[in-house]
């Protein structure tokens, strides 16, 4: 039997991560994604995802000294960078430099273990040096190094605007990148594993990953969710900007979700930090039309918010441009997709599914002259 879209195909089983799509749950490796937004660094996913624990203070100091180290771009992205900083969109450029940082890997070709792990925590640390050089570049300004005393949140921010973000800015965006760590099967990671599947090394299965995630269907929403908010303006014109879209048929971006039956958890928490951002900087418009936009969707079509409608906010208020939306979640997925490429090496068989052939019957050859 045919399950268009795979729903509810178990794909993989899996220690990272778990949804319970009925309640509107998530856990990572068994914490709520409600403690972990509220308690916990990005830098302390990062260790959870890949090793199913919470680190010691000595294993976090370890770790986050790899990725400080480890910030810097390869010579092949130093010198490709600005050719892609005027020519690439975002996501291509990301797509671009992961797959070309493969040539300068100090590790090589090793696909041992320990290898694959260095490999995953060295794209993990990067990915925010290349598109703050890259929008550092395209808009003419002066790239920005990276901050080793600043947290994988700071220093993004730091590198991408060239000054220190005050602290609760800094934390909506960690909160941000735990919130986006990772997700299940979703399609970037399922095509991950696929790719990861055939024994390819880790940097093709990542670079498949983002090329997944581009489309608006999946991480592309909150790009798109800003473009809606952008379009809508306020709060009041929202109602009827719903109504018409849904009459052309048009989706509502960042609503609903192909596992979540009700509120998708990031969302309530992205929402909380719409508000309290907005607050901060003394600018509710963009949570208030948000919330306009929740209750119409709603209303009149009986769809939730997922991650990426109040993450859009979120980011606008952070001052992060909306084409920059996708790769921050690609930023923040590098963690997810990483453990889940390293699990799937650990216990392979290659994923090859069965397709139903809906075409014609056995025919015969019909000669070129013989045809009309
Ligand atoms: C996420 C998404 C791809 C899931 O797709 P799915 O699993 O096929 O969705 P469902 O089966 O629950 O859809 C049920 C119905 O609601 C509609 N629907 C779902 N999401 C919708 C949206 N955001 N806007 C308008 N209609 C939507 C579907 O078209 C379908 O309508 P139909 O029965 O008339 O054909 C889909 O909800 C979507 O396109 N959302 C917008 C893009 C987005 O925000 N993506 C990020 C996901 S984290």
């Amino acid at each position: 039997m045919t399950e268009k879209g795979l729903r509810d195909v178990v794909a993989a089983q899996t220690r990272i991560s778990d949804i319970d799509g009925e309640r509107g749950r998530l856990w990572y490796v068994g914490y709520p994604i409600e403690d972990l937004a509220e308690h916990a660094t990005f830098e302390e996913v990062v260790y959870l995802l890949h090793h199913g624990e919470l680190p010691t203070p000595a294993q976090l100091d370890q770790l986050v000294g790899f990725l400080t180290r480890e910030r810097g771009l390869s010579p092949f992205g130093t010198k490709i960078m600005p050719i892609l900083a005027h020519t690439a969109s975002p996501m291509s450029m990301l797509r671009t430099m992961v797959s070309g940082t493969s040539t300068y890997d100090p590790d090589g070709w090793d696909e041992s273990p320990e290898a694959q792990y260095r490999k995953a925590l060295r794209l993990i640390a990067r990915v925010p040096t290349m598109i703050a050089t890259y929008h550092r570049l395209r808009t003419g300004q002066e790239v920005i190094p990276p901050n080793p005393e600043l947290s994988h949140a700071a220093n993004f921010l730091w590198m991408l605007h060239g000054e220190e973000a005050r602290p609760d800015d800094v934390r909506a965006m960690d909160v941000s990148f735990i919130l986006y760590a990772d997700h299940t099967m979703n399609a970037s990671t399922f095509t991950a594993r696929i790719i990861a599947s055939t024994l390819a090394d880790m940097f093709s299965a990542i670079t498949g990953a983002i090329a997944a995630l581009k489309g608006p269907l999946h991480g592309g929403a909150n790009e798109e969710s800003m473009k809606m908010l952008e379009e809508i303006g306020k709060p009041e014109n929202a109602s009827a900007y719903v109504a018409e879209r849904l009459a052309r048929k048009q989706k509502i971006f960042g609503f609903g979700h192909a596992v979540y039956r009700t509120m998708d958890p990031r969302a309530t928490i992205f929402r909380e930090f719409s508000r309290r951002v907005g607050e901060a900087h003394g600018d509710l418009r963009w949570y208030e039309i948000s919330r306009a936009v929740e209750e119409s969707t709603f209303e009149q079509k009986g769809l939730y918010p997922n991650v990426d409608f109040y993450a859009a906010s979120v980011y606008h208020m952070l001052g992060i441009p909306t084409d920059l939306m996708t790769p921050i979640f690609a930023l923040a997925r590098m963690a997810g997709w990483t453990a889940h490429v390293r699990e799937q090496y650990a216990d392979n068989r290659v994923i090859r599914p069965d397709s139903e052939y809906v075409g014609p019957p056995e025919r015969r050859w019909v000669p070129l002259e013989a045809r009309a």
